[in-house]
């Protein structure tokens, strides 16, 4: 007997959660395709709530017109499967009709300081989308506790903004980003990468670290990171779309690092996929 459950209705979730009325709920958006990263958002989950959703649903919002909406990779099936040994769980799998009733959602919300920088730059549009449909998932399943991964740092700073600028009654959680023994952080959209493609990304990660070394050396300015982790990525024939010094919180852009946490993030187009990593600096 399977020990997921899997609602698709907005109406069976409601159902659901009132029966669970006096649990500790988590929830855990995905867009499927499940890999090691989104399982060890889920294992993060057991372990603060007797209740854990995953949310899979593949969000047209936050696409762009030209992006992979039609293409993303989808396999509903093989996601329960991947999730039944964490079990017991719920998946909540709505359709597009089933979140988006009336078409695309009139109210938008948007942190213009946020998005307009780093990936925002280049998918315009896209943190809307993604901050829009996160909170629909927090007024629907009304989380006590949501997960998210570090790989998405920006995402993860954007959605922490909006938890306390509109009072989602929700604490969030930031997951260390789980890695390929190669150092690549793992997505779904690695499943784009022919294997010569694959090895070449591994050294995003190794342009991070350069810089992070850098850092850990003694290294102030942000030039210098960003130069050193350029440094990496040219050698390796790869040409970002942006490497960035960022506060990890505000993610304004930093010249000297002083005492708050930083992240040295980047960007890059290998192939059909569009990569992202990032490395947390802290001086001590
Ligand atoms: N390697 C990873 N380690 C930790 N968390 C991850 C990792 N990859 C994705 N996540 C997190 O899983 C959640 C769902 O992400 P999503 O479904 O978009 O997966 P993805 O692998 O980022 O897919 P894509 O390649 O399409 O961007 C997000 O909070 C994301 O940060
Ligand atoms: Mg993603």
């Amino acid at each position: 007997m399977s020990s997921i459950v899997c609602l698709e209705s907005l109406e069976a979730m409601k159902a659901f959660l009132d029966r669970q009325a006096n649990e500790r709920v988590a929830l855990v958006p995905t867009m499927g395709s499940l890999h090691q990263g989104h399982l060890a958002l889920v294992e993060e989950a057991k372990k603060r709530a007797a209740v854990v959703i995953v949310s899979i649903f593949v969000n047209p919002l936050q696409f762009g017109p030209h992006e992979d909406f039609k293409n993303y990779p989808r396999d509903l099936e093989k996601d329960l499967h991947s999730l039944e040994r964490y079990g017991p769980l719920s998946v909540f799998a709505p359709s597009v009709a089933e979140m988006y009733p009336n078409g695309p959602s009139r109210t938008v919300i948007t942190l213009p300081s946020m998005t307009n920088t780093m990936c925002g730059l280049g998918r315009p549009g896209h943190f809307d989308g993604v901050a829009t449909v996160v909170a629909k998932l927090f007024n629907i399943i009304r989380p006590h506790f949501a997960f998210f991964g570090k790989k998405d740092a920006q995402q993860l700073a954007i959605i922490r903004q909006l938890t306390r600028d509109l009072n989602f009654p929700v604490e969030i959680v930031g997951v260390p980003t789980v890695r390929e023994p190669s150092g690549l952080a793992m997505s779904s959209r690695n499943q784009y990468l022919t294997a010569q493609e694959k090895d070449q990304a591994a050294f995003l990660y190794q342009a991070l670290l350069a810089g992070k070394k850098l850092f850990e050396r003694g290294e102030r300015h942000a030039g210098s990171l960003i130069a050193e982790a350029f440094k990496i990525l040219e050698a390796h024939g790869i040409e970002p779309e942006y490497v960035s010094l960022v506060d990890a919180d505000t993610l304004a852009s930093v010249d000297t690092i002083a005492d708050s946490p930083v992240i040295l993030a980047l960007a890059a187009r290998l192939g059909r996929a569009r990569l992202i990593d990032n490395v947390v600096m802290e001086s001590l």
